[in-house]
């Protein structure tokens, strides 16, 4: 999933989403069976993910946070450009809540780019998706 360290990571669309459909296929959801993959975009690599789920249902993983859990785990804190995002079904698989306060933590200006497997991909900006957002910048004015 590295880039190209010479060009970076890619920011094109279509690529970006056809890659999150991809990894899709490997998403653990025996309990849904609705399926995620995501795609993760900083200046320097990419990561995915996918849903994890559990037999405990409520400690299931999202496939956004599996792909941000990942890219902190190689040391990346972003920012977060971009998020691709593929779930089943026809309509656009727009993060969840949590996912969305997960995005903006590490990528306050971040494109996402939503879809499932018809029509036409949704393409936002995490601010829309999260008006008015709490996050660390908010935090560090209380914290003086
Ligand atoms: N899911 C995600 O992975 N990302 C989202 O943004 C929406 C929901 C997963 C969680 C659960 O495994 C399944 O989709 C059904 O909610």
């Amino acid at each position: 999933m590295r880039p190209d360290p010479r060009v970076g990571p890619t920011h094109d669309e279509a690529d970006l989403l056809r890659r999150a459909r991809d990894v899709r296929a490997r998403a653990y959801a025996p309990y849904s069976q609705f399926h995620v993959g995501a795609i993760v975009v900083t200046p320097t690599a990419t990561y995915a993910g996918v849903n994890v789920e559990n037999a405990s249902y409520r400690m299931t993983t999202c496939a956004e946070q599996t792909a941000i859990a990942r890219m902190v785990a190689e040391g990346d804190r972003g920012p977060i450009l971009a998020v691709a995002v593929v779930g089943d079904g026809a309509d656009p698989c727009t993060p969840c809540g949590a996912c969305r306060q997960t995005i903006f933590e590490f990528g306050p200006d971040a494109v996402v780019y939503a879809s499932g497997d018809a029509g036409h991909p949704l393409v936002a900006r995490i601010t829309e998706l999260l008006p008015h957002g709490f996050g660390p910048h908010r935090l560090a004015q209380g914290q003086r």
